[in-house]
């Protein structure tokens, strides 16, 4: 039995949402309750109202937070009040559908209902939620199993361990993908220094475009920060350019530390990197001595193949993953690469609270659901992209084409007011998508719908996108 502390008073929710908590605790309550009881004919009719079955109330603003985040708004905040699976309930009490699966990192959407029993389960069973990454509990192991598995479809595990030239290897210690990244960057690093040190400065060749984190480094290899790095050169090429990527390879040869791609471009208009070019990366790698990374930070556990290294065939060195590993509910990412390249020391890549047992469980929940719901997943995934297909031909003075794969598509407009114009008018409809439209050149329309997605979510939002590029409320 646990002693009773008596700070009960202390924890409620009234009392830890301070002022607010009353009026909040109902309205979240009603939210959660509309939420899980309409139809789902009903929630996809009510799609951009005010819900009136739930109460107004007062909920914090956002004055502490920086600029970029939002400070200014002090006035009848409308950030997220409630979510279950693919819709959610803003504070302003606005049903939205929806269509980037929170962050993109939100595999199930909000919610879902199995994977909260396998939470609760794991927390009646007595699983830790955190600890010290010297005695990683059991599903942190488990999981670390789990994705050798993923990498290495139909291995003999055993031969597979003794065997340091495969993927036999995962860092688990880090919370988010920027960790993930950066550890993979270390690991290229690591490796140039122990191979080509005479060779010169080392060359991370990259996709123009590509987003691998935030932290310095990951942001040196997207162009930013050129003044403070001196004896690392990066080499932007452009995805799906195979010339170019063979000259490149041709001109600095030796030098060539690492390549890195991300196989759809989530953070550049959705741009499918080809598997015939992302093959090539694999040979020239080979031919120089090279670390390919891909980063599934995005693409991984979205298809039926869980990992897209397999649905394009292609090994990379080091594989990183995140996001949706644990489907939003704490941040989880791994690295897995070859046990050659097992170069680096506990602290030089972990995060202390990134060995979330926990998360970890849950994550063996995401995968299994994926594995479980394969079928499906690509079903409704190819439908999706057929139909958003057929929209980009439907309207070609507006449209230039239909990108991504699945359930991760973009719209790419001709002219940057209409990507902005259909994106402000589809979030008032209460379809909540992304646009990317600030850099230049950019125009296009992102959505990743979660995999709770089915034919007929998926064809209401076509539907609704249809209309929009019909009436055109924004010229
Ligand atoms: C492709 C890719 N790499 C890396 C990251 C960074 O991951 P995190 O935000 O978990 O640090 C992201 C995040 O959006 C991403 O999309």
């Amino acid at each position: 039995m646990t002693a009773n502390l008596g700070h009960d008073e202390l924890l409620t929710f009234d009392a830890l949402m301070a002022d607010t908590g009353r009026d909040m605790a109902d309205a979240l309550g009603c939210a959660r309750d509309y939420l899980t009881a309409t139809p789902r004919a009903g929630l996809l009719a009510s799609v951009g109202q005010t819900i009136d079955a739930i109460p107004p109330a007062q909920f914090p603003d956002k004055r502490w937070f920086q600029r970029s985040y939002g400070r200014s708004v002090t006035d009848k905040p409308d950030d997220l009040l409630a979510g279950h699976q693919l819709f959610y309930i803003t504070e302003q009490r606005r049903l939205f559908l929806d269509c980037t699966a929170g962050h993109y990192q939100m595999t199930w959407g909000y919610d879902h209902p199995q994977l909260r029993e396998v939470l609760l389960d794991g927390i009646q069973r007595g699983i830790v939620w955190d600890n010290h990454s010297n005695v990683p509990a059991a599903p942190v192991k488990r999981l670390a199993a789990r994705l050798i598995e993923l990498a290495n479809p139909g291995a003999d595990l055993a031969r597979l361990q003794a065997d340091d030239s495969k993927l036999n290897t995962v860092l688990l210690g880090v919370a988010t993908g920027t960790a993930a990244c950066a550890a993979a960057m270390k690991i290229t690093l690591k490796h140039y220094a122990g191979e080509k040190a005479n060779e010169g400065a080392p060359v991370f060749v990259t996709l123009d475009g590509n987003y691998h984190g935030t932290d310095l480094f990951a942001q040196r290899l997207r162009g930013m920060w050129p003044e403070y790095f001196t004896n690392v050169e990066i080499v932007m090429v452009q995805p799906n350019d195979g010339r170019q990527l063979e000259q490149v390879f041709d001109q600095y040869g030796q030098r060539v530390a690492g390549f890195w791609a991300e196989p759809i471009m989530m953070n550049r208009e959705a741009i499918v990197v080809e598997p015939w070019y992302l093959q090539l990366a694999r040979s020239l790698c080979d031919q120089t001595g090279a670390l390919m990374t891909l980063d599934e930070i995005q693409t991984g556990f979205w298809f039926p193949e869980l990992l897209y290294m397999n649905r394009c065939g292609v090994e990379p060195d080091c594989l990183v993953l995140g996001k949706g590993l644990t489907a939003g509910f704490h941040p989880l990412a791994a690295v897995v690469y070859r046990g050659r390249l097992d170069t680096l020391q506990q602290y030089d890549a972990i995060s202390t609270n990134g060995n979330a047992a926990l998360a970890a469980y849950l994550g063996l929940g995401c995968i299994a659901l994926v594995q479980g719901e394969a079928e499906h997943i690509g079903q409704v995934g190819e439908h999706y992209h057929e139909r958003m297909t057929e929209l980009a031909a439907d309207f070609p003075d507006l449209l230039v084409e239909a990108r991504g794969e699945g359930h991760m598509s973009g719209l790419k407009f001709r002219q940057v007011e209409d990507a902005l114009g259909f994106h402000r008018c589809a979030v008032e409809r209460g379809l909540w998508l992304r646009v990317h439209a600030y850099h230049e050149g950019h125009s296009t329309v992102l959505t990743k719908f979660a995999l709770p997605l089915d034919i007929e979510v998926a064809d209401f939002a076509v539907t609704a996108m249809r209309q929009l590029l019909e009436q055109r409320p924004w010229q």
